[in-house]
Order: C-alpha cells, then sequence, then structure tokens
C-alpha cells in the first residue's frame, strides 16, 4: 500500500478555524497528517475540528507575540506551518482611519511576523505564509492590504534565505469565496463576486480547496523555498 504523502507529519495550521486554513487542514489531515489548527475562537475550532475529522486545537490571538511564543515552547516542532489567519476590514487608504489600518497590518503582516519568530520546525520542514495576488496588481480599493500582502511577499523569500535549509514560501490567492466576505450584504457579495469571475480568464472565483491544495503541495515539494505562488484564477495577468 502507498503510505498517505504527509503520513505522521505535523502540521500546525493558522487561521486554521475557517476558509483557505481550514480546506488546509483538511487537505493535510486527508493526506494523513496530524493536524493543530489555531485561532481566536474557541468555539469555531471546536466545529472546525470536527469538519476536519480530528485535529488538536489552540485558541490564540495571532497578534499576541507571547501567545505564539508559548504556543510553540508547549509543543514538539512541527514538520510544517501554515499562516492563513488574519482579521482586516479594506478600502481607499485615504477613506480609512490610520489606526484601522495598523490594525490591518498588527494581524496579517505581524501575525505572520509572530509566528516566523518563534516557529520550532524540523528538518526539511516548511513554512508557508498566505498574501494576496493585490500584492503584485493593486487596486485603490484595497490600498494598504496591497502594502501587506507586498510585505508578505517579500518576507517570506527573506525568510527562505534566513531559515535555510527550513523551506519557507507565500501563496497569493485572488478572490476566493471564504467567510472572510461575509462582512458584506449578500446581495453586494454576490455581485463583486460575479463582477470578479466576468474579468478574470477562468471566468470564476476561486475555491478555498484550490488554495489549499497548493499549499500542501509546497509542504511536499522538497525543491520549493522563496517562491510565491499565485493562485489567482488569471488575475494578475488580466
Ligand atoms: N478570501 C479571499 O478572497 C482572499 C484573497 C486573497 C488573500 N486572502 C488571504 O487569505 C487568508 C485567509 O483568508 P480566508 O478567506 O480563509 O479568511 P477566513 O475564512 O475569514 O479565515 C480567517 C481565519 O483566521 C482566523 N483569525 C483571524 N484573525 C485572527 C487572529 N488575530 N488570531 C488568530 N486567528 C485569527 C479566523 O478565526 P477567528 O476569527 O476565530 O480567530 C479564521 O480561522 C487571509 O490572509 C486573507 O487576507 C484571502
Amino acid at each position: 500500500m502507498i503510505a498517505p504523502a504527509l503520513a505522521d507529519q505535523t502540521v500546525a495550521v493558522f487561521g486554521g478555524s475557517s476558509g483557505i486554513g481550514l480546506a488546509t487542514a483538511q487537505a493535510a489531515h486527508a493526506l494523513g497528517a496530524n493536524v493543530t489548527i489555531a485561532s481566536r475562537s474557541a468555539i469555531r475550532l471546536r466545529e472546525a475540528a470536527n469538519a476536519i475529522g480530528g485535529a488538536e486545537t489552540a485558541a490564540l490571538d495571532i497578534r499576541d507575540a507571547d501567545a505564539v511564543r508559548r504556543f510553540f515552547e508547549q509543543r514538539h516542532p512541527f514538520d510544517h506551518i501554515v499562516v492563513s489567519a488574519a482579521e482586516l476590514a479594506v478600502g481607499p487608504l485615504r477613506k480609512r482611519s490610520l489606526a484601522d489600518e495598523r490594525a490591518a497590518m498588527d494581524s496579517k503582516f505581524w501575525g505572520a511576523v509572530h509566528v516566523a519568530h518563534a516557529a520550532r520546525i524540523r528538518p526539511g520542514g516548511s513554512l508557508t505564509l498566505v498574501s494576496g495576488m493585490i500584492g503584485v496588481r493593486p487596486t485603490g480599493g484595497a490600498t494598504m492590504l496591497s502594502a501587506i500582502n507586498a510585505a508578505i511577499d517579500a518576507l517570506a523569500k527573506a525568510l527562505a534565505t534566513e531559515m535555510a535549509p527550513i523551506r519557507i514560501n507565500c501563496v497569493s490567492p485572488g478572490r476566493i469565496e471564504t467567510a472572510w466576505w461575509d462582512f458584506l450584504p449578500a446581495a453586494d457579495r454576490q455581485a463583486l463576486f460575479d463582477r470578479t469571475a466576468a474579468a478574470l480568464p477562468l471566468k470564476r472565483i476561486g475555491r478555498a480547496e484550490e488554495v489549499a491544495a497548493q499549499i500542501v503541495h509546497l509542504m511536499q515539494n522538497g525543491f520549493m523555498t522563496g517562491s510565491v505562488v499565485l493562485v489567482d484564477g488569471g488575475g494578475s495577468v488580466a
């Protein structure tokens, strides 16, 4: 019998209770990994662990560097770590408060930095960050998020040199249908998805599972480090 690709490997997913993180945890579990998911809401973590079919859970806020450090101190080193956690509202820079823009940076960029700073990863292992396609093709509708995503792309490349031979990569999604968009009323959300799909070469928006498949591939491909992989339906070239 062929062993599952991630048999007996340990995988930690920050932001593993929803969307891209949850899909990644499910894919890794299906390939035989022992999965730990970390995010803020214990209730959502429990529901996600059930959906995965078994996972350790850790309720923590990725903005809290001490909590992230304790998470790693209390556990054995992991084979693979993924950072998909972020909570941020977006809009044109000049229409939002600087406090809100700093909060976005704290959540998405500094959260990833906290994990990179404290992570304990086994030889042969990997860290995968999640940025976003508007980091390479900015729109005026989410200026700060474009800057944050570009910073995360650069962070992954720099860490790949600093932390070698541990492999560090980044996945950069285009628009993906996840709970992240639930802040919009249903009709507005559907209209946005339809507009996005019409402008894309593939004429549809993405699914969390499609991003997760790439993240799991980066865990397994031992010759990939310092890569930023777009999973965007062609959005960056449209
Ligand atoms: N969906 C898209 O269209 C899209 C496009 C490009 C890039 N991305 C990026 O992909 C990543 C994942 O997005 P998603 O769509 O999967 O979002 P999602 O469905 O909203 O999931 C976000 C996850 O992060 C956790 N989280 C949020 N803030 C946290 C914090 N401070 N500490 C710990 N956990 C936290 C959430 O759980 P709790 O709320 O319980 O903490 C949840 O598990 C984000 O970086 C997002 O910017 C998404």
